[in-house]
């Protein structure tokens, strides 16, 4: 298997007007565009800094959320899903992803069950299995579908939980290398990454454990700085990079692009 942290690709969606009308968990105050768009621009910038090619799409603004353009497809080197997000407002978003998706894949595949959903989100991807964490927006049906529709490319879906009152799966870990996944306390405590080597997020900066390991970057939100010295004394190349304004919407590093390598 490619490396599962070793991209030549991402694609970006830019933020759009209607970005204020972004979903949340919990007001806590209306995002600032401008100061997303830079946030958006250095983010985009440190991924094409390892080399990889960043497709920028245009922003949707009859979807607040497409900026969150992760929950839209799962990219694998064989082909790409196009997922089934689980919030009525993001179901759209889904659809006009797919054409990007067969631009630069030959096989691509959706999850299309009229009770199933499921959000890139929930999804994280190592270099032995796919693990799918349900949620408020990623179900039992959702899972059942994405493993039919992967297996026969070789993988491997394990069904794990997204901690109560947490977006995704992923809002609470991410993949830091073949091996080592970086999680929050009350994830690790789970038992879902038993086998790996976990690094914990440090008391107070839960919110930083939405990081993704990009060729040879970690890129993590800005303004936890506990857990950065912790990765960088691990050996991690990390790169900071300014969140506020997508964490106002519950949205992290990953949820900012889809990272992939097509086979072929
Ligand atoms: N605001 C991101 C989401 O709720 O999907």
């Amino acid at each position: 298997m490619t490396a599962s942290y070793r991209f030549t690709h991402a694609i970006t969606r830019k933020p759009s007007i209607s970005i204020t009308g972004g979903l949340r968990a919990v007001d806590i105050g209306t995002p600032d565009l401008a100061k997303m768009l830079a946030h958006h621009a250095d983010y985009i910038a440190a991924l094409r800094s390892t080399g990889a090619e960043v497709v920028e799409l245009e922003a949707l603004e009859a979807f607040p959320d497409s900026v969150f353009v992760e929950d839209t497809a799962l990219c694998l080197p064989e082909g790409a899903i196009v997922m089934r997000p689980g919030a009525p407002s993001r179901l759209g978003e889904a659809a006009a992803m797919a054409p990007h998706l067969r631009a630069l894949y030959a096989d691509v595949r959706k999850i299309s069950g009229a009770e199933s959903f499921i959000e890139g989100g929930d999804i994280l991807t190592t270099e032995t299995e796919v693990l799918v964490g349900r949620s408020a927006r990623t179900n039992a049906s959702g899972i059942v579908e994405l493993t039919a529709l992967i297996t026969d490319w070789g993988h491997r879906v394990r069904e794990v939980f997204t901690p109560p009152g947490v977006l995704h799966f992923k809002t609470d870990c991410s993949l830091l290398d073949g091996e080592t996944i970086l999680a929050t306390q009350r994830l690790a405590a789970s038992g879902c990454f038993d086998g790996y080597r976990v690094i914990q997020t440090a008391e107070g900066e839960e919110a930083c454990a939405n990081t993704i390991r990009f060729n040879d970057l970690v890129i993590m939100p800005a303004g936890f700085p506990k857990t950065r010295d912790v990765l960088g004394k691990a050996g991690f190349n990390v790169r900071e990079v300014g969140n506020t304004e997508c964490a106002k919407l519950d949205g992290g590093m990953s949820c900012l692009s889809v990272r992939f390598t097509p086979r072929g």
